[in-house]
């Protein structure tokens, strides 16, 4: 069903005086972000994002939220016109007049095609490990839901979708039980327990660094996405007036 190669676009790095992308594709481990896990040999690393990119049928998403703005302005004018994007990244960005915009949007308003999502209680290292986890796809159609569970579900990583109909919007997107799939309290129980933004947490009080020193000395070049979504979450309840209704008056004062 599906071609066997995947391009993976990689931003191009020096690793030990290498370039990334030749080490992965020789290697097939990425010694930076995932040592010690071998990849499969049909996932290529490409270094230029128009030549991964121009011919896929699907487009996933998964890197840093920070960088997605850039990448699909940089993707624009040579992708595919039916081709699907899959959203994998946590976190939001906010508009020009301050309100919140979701990654999935972004995408879909620069490169003019819909965006899926992939999200749930589950961590990079634990999925590469084939630990058990699981996730929730959603999309518009079920068309969209079908190909994608077939893509991304294994006996490890169990995957439910959940259909959210154009027009239904909001409303559908605000259902109570979307709280209790994989994507809603069970991802923010994953990530209070083993995710690299609670280790933040626990080693800032611990010691006297700053965030960014942490950042180095831990992530070895990895970035905590906590702090840059909490400085958007403020952005947005100081623009809309609910500051204190999200952090209680005292804690304000
Ligand atoms: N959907 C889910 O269930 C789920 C689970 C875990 C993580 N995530 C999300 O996946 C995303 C990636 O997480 P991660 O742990 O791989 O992050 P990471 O910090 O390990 O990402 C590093 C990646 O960013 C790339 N990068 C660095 N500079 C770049 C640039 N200028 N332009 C483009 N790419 C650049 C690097 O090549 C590297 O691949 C995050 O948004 C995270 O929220 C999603």
């Amino acid at each position: 069903m599906f071609e066997s190669r995947v391009n993976m676009y990689m931003y191009e790095e020096t690793f030990e005086g290498q370039k990334l992308t030749e080490v992965v594709n020789r290697e097939h481990e990425n010694v930076k972000y995932l040592p010690g896990i071998k990849l499969p040999e049909n996932v290529v690393a490409i270094p230029d994002l128009v030549e991964a990119s121009k011919n896929a049928d699907l487009l996933i998403f998964v890197m840093p939220h920070q960088f997605v703005r850039g990448t699909c302005k940089t993707m624009q004018e040579h992708i595919k016109d039916s081709a699907l994007a899959v959203s994998l990244i946590k976190g939001f960005d906010t508009a020009a007049d301050g309100s919140f915009l979701m990654i999935s949007k972004m995408i879909e308003d620069i490169l003019s095609i819909d965006c899926c999502v992939l999200m749930g209680a589950n961590l990079a290292p634990e999925v590469a490990e084939e630990q058990f986890c699981e996730t929730t796809i959603g999309c518009k159609t079920e068309e969209q839901g079908e190909l994608l569970k077939s893509l991304f579900e294994k006996p490890y990583f169990r995957c439910s979708v959940n259909v959210v109909a154009i027009g239904a919007g909001i409303v559908d997107g605000c259902k109570e039980e979307t709280f209790f799939e994989s994507c809603g309290v069970a991802d923010l129980v994953a990530t209070c327990h083993g995710g690299r933004n609670r280790l933040l947490g626990e080693t800032v009080v611990k010691s006297d660094k700053t965030i960014r020193q942490l950042e180095k000395e831990i992530l070895r070049g990895q970035s905590f996405q906590g702090p840059l979504v909490a400085k958007d979450i403020f952005k947005v309840l100081s623009q809309k007036n609910m500051l204190e209704r999200f952090f209680g008056k005292y804690m304000l004062l």
